[in-house]
């Protein structure tokens, strides 16, 4: 499918999606984040697929697009919201990796907060500045960010608005991995990941992504659950055979 606020290309089954809106900065609108939702659920879809980058040339993202909320009274504000697009992202049954070159502000930076990790250039531009807007991030920001880098660091970087860079950044927790050229490295990180047991994969991310919402033993049932499925599938079979038989294993994520 191809799109107009979004590029979507795949390669050694990773899709590669480019945020592409350069006059703006990437800002996201609605028709951005729906297609960018749209692409996801292709992406569920195609068992050619294994692995997700997200990314912009030159930025990120500078954003929810300004002049698309200025006028919004709070009805409207409800439904410009991007949580139901970027939940749909955070709960991809494949890995995503954000690719973060230039600005990532407020709503990209949320985007990014939906990705399993995110791999940024030293002199990537990072933060929240929607306090000096009048509003708070409103896609995810005040939840995802506390519990990936803490309440505290998330409520100063939120009530400041202040920008971090590449290394702030890494320190932080915010982003995992600091690289000269994020895309490729996130492209060659996706290949790697393409050739794990799927199956496997898939049901970790769960298992971590349940971890965010649940008490600890109710986490551990269900990974207990969810770690015993994984005994059906031949991936299983073949990556402990392989291990015995002393060669590589070769999975065909099921
Ligand atoms: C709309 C934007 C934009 C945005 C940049 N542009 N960010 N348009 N929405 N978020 C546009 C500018 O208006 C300008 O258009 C062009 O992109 C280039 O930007 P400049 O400002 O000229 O570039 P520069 O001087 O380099 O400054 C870059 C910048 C600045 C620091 C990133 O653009 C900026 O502060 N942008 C806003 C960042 C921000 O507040 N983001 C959070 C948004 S709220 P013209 O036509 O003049 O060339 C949000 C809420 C999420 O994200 C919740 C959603 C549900």
């Amino acid at each position: 499918m191809s799109y107009e606020n979004i590029i979507v290309r795949s390669e050694n089954n990773v899709a590669i999606i480019n945020l592409n809106r350069p006059k703006s900065l990437n800002a996201l609108n609605a028709a951005m984040v729906a297609e960018l939702g749209k692409a996801f659920d292709e992406i569920a879809a195609d068992p050619q697929v294994k692995a997700v980058v997200i990314t912009g040339e030159k930025n990120f993202a500078a954003g929810a697009d300004i002049t698309d909320m200025v006028e919004l009274n709070p009805e409207e504000a409800f439904a410009f919201a991007f949580s139901p697009v970027f939940n749909r992202i955070a709960n991809c049954p494949k890995p995503v990796i954000a690719a973060i070159e230039g600005f990532a502000l407020g709503g990209a930076m949320e985007l990014a907060l939906c990705c399993d990790i995110r791999i940024a250039a030293a002199g990537a531009k990072m933060g929240f500045p929607e306090i000096n807007l009048g509003i708070f991030p409103g896609a995810g920001g005040t939840q995802r960010l506390p519990r990936l880098i803490g309440p505290s660091k998330a409520k100063k970087l939120i009530f400041t608005g202040s920008i971090v860079k590449g290394e702030e950044a890494l320190s932080l927790g915010l982003v995992d991995i600091l690289a000269e050229n994020p895309s490729e490295e996130a492209t060659k990180l996706a290949g790697e990941l393409a050739g794990k047991a799927s199956v496997a994969l898939k049901l970790a991310k769960e298992c971590i992504n349940v971890s965010a919402d649940v008490d600890l033993n109710t986490g551990i049932a269900y990974e207990a659950t969810e770690w015993a499925r994984l005994f059906a599938t031949a991936d299983q079979k073949e990556g402990m055979r392989a291990f015995i038989e002393k060669r590589k294993a070769s999975f065909v994520g099921k």
